[in-house]
C-alpha cells in the first residue's frame, strides 16, 4: 500500500470554488475560467502515489502550487476537490480530533525558515514534538539527544536558536522532525534558506539518514538540481498542476512536454545520468575455471585486447590483457588467477561525472559491477565521451524561457534558481483573499 496518495485534488482560492472545480472538470480553458471567476487555481487536479520509504520531490517554480499541494496532505488546508490518503486513512473524513493525532503522530513538517522557538533551547526545540504528545520528560530528552546526535549536533542541546548558523538551526528542525519518529516527513523548501555549501552538505546528509531510517518523505523545492539530488522520483508542477512524475532519469530522457523539456535542458546529466545509463555488455567475458588459452580466443573472437574474467556467478575476478595471456601460455601456466588486473569499477548507480576518474586510469573499459561484484557491463572510454558529446549536442538550442502560464514572477524566480538564498515568496495580485 502507498504510505500517501493524492486523488484529484484541487484547491481553488477565491469566489465560488466547487463550480471553478466543475468548470475545470469539464475541460473549460484555464484561462477563461481563471478570468470569468477571478479565482487562483492553486492546485489543479493532482494525482500521485508515493511509496513507503520514497523520498517524493514536488519541484516547480515559485506561485506554482507546492505549498499548497503539501498544507493539504496533512490536511492544513482543506482541499476543494478531491481526497488525501495516509495509509488507508481519507485525510478529510477524519474528525478534527483524529486530524490532529494523525499531524502529530504520524507527519512531521520541516519548515523553509526553521520555526525554531527562540527563548527555548535546542534540546527543548528539538523534543518539541514529543513535548505536544506528552512523552515524558525523560524520554523526550532521550529521543530529542539522540536525534541531535544523528544531525551532527550532540553537545549543541543547552545552547538557544540564536547562537547557530542558518545551518545548524535548520539542523534543529530536522531533529525536530526526527525525533517525533513519524513514518512521514514533509519538507517544504526546507534547504532554500541555506548557502549554496551547507544547502549541499545537509542534502547529503538527509541522504545519509534516509539510508537507514527510509521514511517516507515528501520535500518541496524550486531548486531542480536538488529535486535530482534527493528525489527517487519527482513530480514537477506548472502553474498548479502536476505536469509529470518520474526519476529525474526519466525526466531528463524523456521529457513529457516542450515545458519540461526547456526546465531541464542546462541540468548537467553528467550528475544525473548513471552508468547503468551508458554501459554496454561486457563482449569478452571467460570464466575463471578456463586457461589463458580460452581467454585468448575468445579475445580474438572479439577482436580485443583484455577479457573480463568471472566465476560461474558472474562474480567479476579481474581481467585479462592478449600480452599476459600469450606470456602465460607460453609458460604454460594453465590457471588465470597470476595474471589478471585489476580493472577499475564502478557501480550501476555511480553519476556519469564520477566514472570519467577511473576511466582515466586505464586504457580498458571501465566495468560495472553490482553490489555482490557481477559483472553487469562495461564502459568503454569512447562510448563514455561519445555520451558525453550526444548529451551536449541534444540540448536544444538556446531560447527563451517558457512563455506560457503564470506571473512575470515564475520567470524572475527561474533566474534566481541558483541563488536560493534570495527566495521571494510572491502572491499574485489579488490572489490573496
Ligand atoms: N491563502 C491563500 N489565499 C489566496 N491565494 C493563495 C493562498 N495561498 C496561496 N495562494 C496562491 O496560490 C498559488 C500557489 O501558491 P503556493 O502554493 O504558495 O505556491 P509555491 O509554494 O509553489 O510557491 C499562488 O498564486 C498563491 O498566490
Ligand atoms: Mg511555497
Amino acid at each position: 500500500m502507498s504510505a500517501l496518495r493524492a486523488e484529484g485534488l484541487y484547491k481553488i482560492f477565491g469566489r465560488r470554488p466547487r463550480e471553478v472545480v466543475r468548470h475545470l472538470e469539464e475541460g473549460a480553458p484555464l484561462e477563461a475560467v481563471k478570468e470569468r471567476f477571478g479565482a487562483t487555481c492553486a492546485v489543479i487536479d493532482a494525482n500521485f502515489e508515493v511509496a513507503p520509504g520514497e523520498i517524493f520531490v514536488v519541484m516547480g517554480l515559485s506561485g506554482s502550487g507546492k505549498s499548497t499541494l503539501i498544507r493539504m496532505l496533512n490536511g492544513l488546508l482543506e482541499p476543494t476537490d478531491g481526497h488525501v490518503y495516509v495509509g488507508d486513512s481519507d485525510v478529510a473524513a477524519l474528525s478534527s480530533g483524529a486530524l490532529r493525532s494523525l499531524r502529530r503522530d504520524r507527519m512531521s513538517m520541516v519548515f523553509q525558515h526553521f520555526a525554531l522557538l527562540p527563548h527555548r533551547t535546542v534540546l527543548d526545540n528539538a523534543a518539541y514534538a514529543l513535548r505536544v504528545r506528552g512523552v515524558d520528560k525523560a524520554t523526550r530528552y532521550e529521543k530529542a539527544e539522540a536525534a541531535l546526535a544523528m544531525v551532527g549536533l550532540d553537545g549543541w542541546g543547552d545552547k538557544l536558536p540564536s547562537q547557530l548558523s542558518g545551518g545548524m538551526k535548520q539542523r534543529v528542525g530536522l531533529a525536530r522532525a526526527l525525533a517525533a519518529e513519524t513514518e512521514i516527513m514533509l519538507m517544504d523548501e526546507a534547504f532554500s534558506a541555506l548557502d549554496p555549501l551547507i544547502r549541499r552538505e545537509m542534502q547529503d546528509q538527509l541522504l545519509r539518514l534516509q539510508s537507514t531510517l527510509n521514511k517516507t518523505i515528501i520535500f518541496i523545492t524550486h531548486d531542480l538540481n536538488e529535486a535530482m539530488r534527493l528525489g527517487d522520483r519527482i513530480a514537477m508542477m506548472r502553474a498548479g498542476r502536476i505536469v509529470q512524475v518520474g526519476t529525474a532519469e526519466e525526466i531528463l530522457q524523456d521529457p513529457a512536454n516542450d515545458y519540461v523539456a526547456q526546465f531541464v535542458q542546462d541540468v548537467d546529466r553528467t550528475r544525473v545520468l548513471t552508468a547503468s545509463s551508458v554501459m554496454e555488455p561486457a563482449r569478452s567475458v571467460v570464466i575463471d575455471t578456463g586457461g589463458p588459452r580460452a581467454a585468448l580466443r575468445t579475445m580474438r573472437e572479439h577482436q580485443s585486447q583484455a577479457a573480463y574474467v568471472v566465476s560461474r556467478e558472474q562474480e567479476l575476478r579481474g581481467v585479462i590483457r592478449d600480452e599476459a595471456a600469450q606470456r602465460a601460455v607460453k609458460q604454460q601456466t594453465t590457471t588465470l588467477d597470476s595474471v589478471l588486473d585489476k580493472p577499475a569499477t564502478v557501480s550501476a548507480s555511480t553519476l556519469l561525472a564520477d566514472v570519467f576518474a577511473p576511466s582515466a586510469e586505464s586504457p580498458l573499459p571501465v566495468a560495472v559491477v553490482d553490489d555482490d561484484e557481477h559483472l553487469l557491463g562495461v564502459i568503454p572510454r569512447a562510448t563514455l565521451l561519445t555520451a558525453m558529446a550526444t548529451l551536449a549536442t541534444d540540448a536544444p538550442p538556446e531560447e527563451s524561457p517558457p512563455p506560457e502560464g503564470g506571473p512575470a514572477a515564475e520567470s524572475s524566480a527561474a533566474a534566481d534558481d541558483e541563488r536560493p538564498d534570495v527566495i521571494v515568496e510572491r502572491r499574485e495580485p489579488g490572489g490573496s483573499a
